[in-house]
């Protein structure tokens, strides 16, 4: 798919099963260009946010308020929902984006721009987060592939963190939007999808104290969970994560087509190098993950780092709306009901307030 295919496709496939023929592929376009304008009342949603609010915020709240607008969708009555299941998932994917290049252009203070009906997917995205009223946004061919490239690498990986929570919630007969929205609550974190965000804070905190990395691996070596380095490790991955090999050669690509020198890509090469040689890693099986390079490549595409986790949940979002149908349609599915080992004290007394201390 990394070779062959793009965003939109991928996304089909992981909604249907199947790649799309020539007629479903026109249509399934068609319908993303209908749904990418946001109801124009959302536009004082925006304004209820205050300037500088994170991208994440916004889009889950807003991503969930989609059920407001387009209530016959999100009954949360399973069999109606999924009736709707094709309109409701063009919605999502569609207006993700949308939302996310709104958030971006709130966050700075700038007009909103609408989307173009001629414009594919990603040079959509583009436009709207980059174009001015007064000057269209110039998308090379280059730029539209690695943007390709980043969404589909994202577009679905079994039960992580979000996807398990999209599931969660799924699982109580909630809608898409509401499921949706939940997961991306949960990407926001630095520990999943917010990762991508941490390896670029800090590779930029490695280049501007002149470090080579040695500081990090050190502190990343103590065990404590906030001094990790981030992009390395995976809860699965426990031999080399196969997206973070693309995801790298793809940078060395993009930057050179795009006559970028990145003093971070040399960081986080050296920064590699140094902790595949390092026991700590090598014997706890840690290796670069997705989030490793992808920021690199972002920043290339001139997408600020409040938005990186942002374009992680544009990407995901197929796999959230597979992954929701999967459990909205199961007839014999149940409420998902985790237990617990409890551990602490088994009876105690009500204290009257006045003998507490
Ligand atoms: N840096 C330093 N030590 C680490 C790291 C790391 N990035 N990751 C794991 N370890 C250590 C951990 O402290 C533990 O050591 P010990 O055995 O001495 O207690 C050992 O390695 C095993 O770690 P774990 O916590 O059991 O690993 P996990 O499978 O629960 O966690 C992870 C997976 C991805 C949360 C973790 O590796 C991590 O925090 N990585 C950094 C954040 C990151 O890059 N996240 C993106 C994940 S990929 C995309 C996504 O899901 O969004």
């Amino acid at each position: 798919l990394a070779q062959y295919s793009d965003f939109v496709e991928t996304a089909y496939l992981i909604i249907h099963g199947e790649l799309p023929n020539a007629k479903q592929r026109r249509h399934f376009g068609d319908l993303l260009r209908l749904h990418s304008p946001v109801h124009s009342a959302m536009d004082h949603l925006f304004e209820g946010f205050p300037l500088g609010s994170h991208p994440m915020a916004i889009l889950s709240a807003l991503l969930n308020s989609l059920g407001c607008y387009y209530p016959h969708l999100a009954t949360n009555r399973v069999q109606e929902d999924l009736a709707n299941f094709e309109e409701a998932s063009a919605i999502a994917i569609s207006k993700v984006r949308t939302i996310a290049a709104m958030s971006y252009r709130k966050s700075r203070g700038l007009p909103y721009i609408y989307p173009k009906r001629t414009l594919p997917y990603c040079e959509n995205f583009l436009h709207m987060m980059f174009s001015q009223p007064y000057e269209d946004y110039v998308c090379t061919p280059e730029v539209a592939q690695a943007l390709n490239l980043f969404l589909l690498l994202h577009a679905d990986h079994e039960q992580n963190c979000s996807t398990s929570t999209v599931r969660m919630v799924g699982s109580s007969a909630a809608n898409m939007f509401t499921s949706i929205s939940a997961g991306i609550s949960a990407l926001s974190g630095p520990l999943h999808g917010g990762a991508n965000t941490a390896v670029m804070g800090m590779l930029q905190a490695i280049h501007d104290e002149g470090d080579d990395g040695t500081r990090f691996i050190a502190a990343a070596k103590s065990g404590s969970k906030s001094n990790r380095l981030m992009g390395f490790g995976h809860a699965v991955y426990k031999n080399f994560d196969p997206r973070a090999r693309i995801i790298g050669e793809a940078c060395d690509i993009v930057l050179k087509r795009l006559g970028i020198d990145d003093p971070l890509l040399h960081i986080a090469k050296t920064l590699e190098q140094a902790a595949l040689k390092d026991d700590y890693f090598v014997s706890r099986k840690l290796y670069p993950n997705v989030d490793f390079y992808s920021g690199i490549i972002m920043r290339a595409l001139g997408i600020p780092m409040n938005m990186f986790t942002t374009m992680f949940a544009i990407g995901r979002t197929p796999g959230y709306i597979s992954n929701w149908r999967e459990v909205a349609s199961n007839p014999k599915g149940r409420i998902y009901r985790p237990r617990q080992i409890y551990v602490g004290a088994t009876k105690r007394d009500y204290v009257p307030m006045v003998q507490r201390h």
